[in-house]
């Protein structure tokens, strides 16, 4: 391997003491904790695991997390009150509602319900709307997290040719728009591109999030290039591995994340940076 790994573990770890530095002298100051409200409907088991590592980094950046666990058959008529009770609620700043969804519940419906200043996973076309017009307010955690790793490798992305592959709402479109605003020239690669090796050959920085294992070969990877793997994909053995083939593109690539411990918890990080934001925001407003 002659790649440098993009440790997103670390860097969030230091993201989230300096939150914490930020919390506490808010708080002694008389301003508000950062409290975030996490809603869970139902039970899918990963779904369960990643709303208890917010709620944990939550404990650590000393923001008030406010649990929300609903059984599987709430109804969208319910969801939908709880938001607008927690969207008038002023000593709530974030709110959070774990995807994906029960069948009987519209997740985009959902998701234009919460109010754009309490919107700190940065899903609401309204937040999206911001970053495509350069002005972004609450940004999309994954891509957010990700630009702050690839400021660990690059002092400048000016110029660059990115490629991500993935066009999802919550990952592909809003870090096409990111890598846009940081002067790449971006290419966003989805399923009905065809030959997705040559593209993926010519990306100074490739972001691949698609959720299908190793789709992306080490062999298509440019010499040099930064790699972020948004993927994080169980296989039938119980092993972790992401949208990437880890060791052939470690050989080629200069920087690359590691799955588990790269992209994931950075998305954790940004959500709570997004907390203290919107809390910050709050008080502009009462001011
Ligand atoms: N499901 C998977 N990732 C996410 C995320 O970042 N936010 C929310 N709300 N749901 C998710």
């Amino acid at each position: 391997m002659s790649a440098q790994l993009l440790d997103g573990k670390s860097l969030s770890e230091k993201i989230i003491t300096n939150i914490q530095t930020q919390v506490t002298g808010r708080e002694a100051s008389g301003l508000a904790t950062p409290a975030l409200a996490v809603i869970l409907v139902g039970n899918d088991p990963a779904s369960g695991i990643y709303v208890r590592n917010k709620r944990n980094a939550c404990i650590k950046a000393g923001v008030r997390s406010i649990s929300y666990d609903l059984p599987a058959s709430t109804s969208q008529a319910e969801l939908l009150a709880l938001i607008d009770e927690l969207n008038s609620d002023v000593d709530v700043h974030g709110i959070l509602v774990q995807m994906p969804l029960p069948p009987q519940i519209d997740s985009e419906t959902v998701i234009e319900r919460i109010h754009p200043d309490k919107d700190v996973d940065g899903f609401h076309p309204y937040n999206i709307g911001r970053l495509a017009v350069r002005m972004p307010t609450l940004r999309s955690c994954t891509p957010y997290g990700v630009m702050r790793l690839l400021a660990m490798a690059h002092d400048d992305l000016k110029g660059l040719n990115a490629v991500v592959v993935g066009s999802s709402n919550h990952v592909g479109r809003p870090m096409g728009l990111e890598l846009l605003l940081a002067g790449c020239t971006v290419t966003t690669c989805h399923r009905f591109t065809k030959n997705l090796a040559e593209f993926v050959s010519q990306a100074d920085i490739l972001v691949v999030a698609v959720g299908r294992p190793e789709l992306v070969k080490g062999a298509w990877i440019k010499q040099g290039a930064t790699v972020i793997d948004v993927g994080i994909n169980r296989l039938e053995d119980g092993r972790l591995c992401g949208d990437v083939e880890f060791m052939p593109a470690s050989e080629r690539a200069a920087w690359i994340t590691p799955v588990p411990g790269g992209v994931g918890p950075m998305t954790v990080a940004m959500l709570l940076e997004n907390t203290l934001q919107a809390a910050k925001a709050a008080d502009a407003r009462l001011a």
